[in-house]
């Protein structure tokens, strides 16, 4: 338990916010020493915890001690995987393996992806916050909050993070299965074409805070969506029938997962804070944090859910019908697949819709 002084303190060095505290044994996955390690009793525990677990507890409750909610985004808003547990575990039943593998690899490669949140550029925002913003999730952003996310997703140094536990989980799961030559590519060639537009909803802001402001949104929105994907890896990976190590493989999804945590909740804290302060317009007027959270909060989420579900098709659906192929019976097989598919439509509101439709 900590100290009433210890859950008071709401200011923490970057070096503390990185600093992971000592642990007994370390997580080894597929040879790669990873970050995390175990207690005495074998609980994992997430890296770099050791201040920023109690520091986000401080912020959080400094926000509810003013009476500033803390958002969160509603879990009905994720879609479902695909494919789904049942679809994934009924392909490999009959062997076809590769858009699974494709699959967890590509999650893998997105993990690795999350390292560009170190390289957001974060405005002074003593400068264009009204409020103050010392002693608050925000004034930590750039000092230890989006290293300590980098570092996790990506690894460090000679430290794998979640890039290597999945391709871990994958490689123990299917012993090591070969994996398709063009996933990566793929993936370049389907992000370039969906070319989202970068947009500015908010031009009265100062730009780099925008800019900063939208892509914690949108980090926000995939690491709680993440959620789903995470849910399905433990599921499929621990399923003895499929996966030939239901424990190891499981349980480093698990380790995943709890790691992930943290990042939900620094993210909406910041974002709470600012939705509670008021912004500086460049034109040198005003504009609430509010409007400009849930207005950046409200788009991503209104186009994710309509589009992530056809993307992830898109994504698997062309090489898992090639893949197919390999099956002893490939139309029988994809009629039983598609007959498997969740159906989903999402709801009709996101929860961060303007005041005025509200
Ligand atoms: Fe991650
Ligand atoms: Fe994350």
């Amino acid at each position: 338990m900590r100290g009433a002084a210890e859950s008071d303190r709401t200011t923490f060095s970057r070096d503390e916010l990185l600093e992971s505290g000592a642990c007994q044994a370390p997580l080894v996955a597929g040879g790669v020493r990873c970050h995390g390690g175990f207690e005495a009793d074998g609980a994992y525990h997430s890296p770099r915890m050791l201040h920023r677990g109690p520091a986000i507890a401080a912020w959080q409750a400094r926000l509810a001690r003013e009476g500033a909610p803390l958002l969160s985004i509603p879990r009905a808003l994720m879609p479902p995987q695909y494919p789904n547990v049942e679809q994934a575990t009924l392909l490999l039943r009959h062997g076809v393996r590769d858009p699974i593998v494709r699959t967890l690899t590509i999650v893998s490669i997105v993990e690795g992806f999350g390292a560009i949140i170190r390289d957001v550029k974060v405005p002074d925002l003593s400068a264009l916050v009204v409020e103050p913003v010392a002693g608050t999730a925000l004034a930590h952003l750039a000092h230890g909050l989006f290293e300590a996310h980098a570092r996790d997703e990506s690894g460090f140094k000679d430290e794998g993070g979640h890039k290597q536990m999945w391709e871990a989980a994958r490689d123990l799961a299917f012993e090591k299965p070969k994996i398709p030559g063009d996933v990566l590519m793929r993936m370049m060639g389907r992000n370039a074409s969906r070319g989202r537009r970068p947009e500015r909803p908010f031009p009265m802001l100062d730009e780099t805070l925008e800019r900063m402001l939208a892509l914690m949104a949108q980090v926000l929105v995939v690491e709680v969506f993440a959620e789903g994907t995470f849910d399905w890896g433990v599921r499929l990976l621990s399923n003895p029938e499929v996966s030939a190590a239901p424990v190891a493989a499981g349980d480093m999804v698990r380790h995943v997962q709890s790691d992930e945590k943290p990042h939900v909740e620094y993210l909406r804290t910041a974002l709470s804070e600012l939705r509670a302060r008021t912004l500086r317009r460049v034109d040198g007027g005003t504009l609430s944090g509010r409007e400009v959270v849930d207005g950046l909060l409200h788009r991503i989420l209104r186009e994710i859910t309509r589009n992530r579900p056809r993307e992830q098709r898109e994504d698997i659906r062309e090489s898992m019908i090639e893949a197919m192929r390999a099956a002893a019976r490939p139309a029988a097989l994809l009629e039983e697949f598609d007959a498997l598919e969740s159906r989903w439509t999402p709801p009709e509101r996101t929860g961060f819709e303007p005041a005025a439709a509200a």
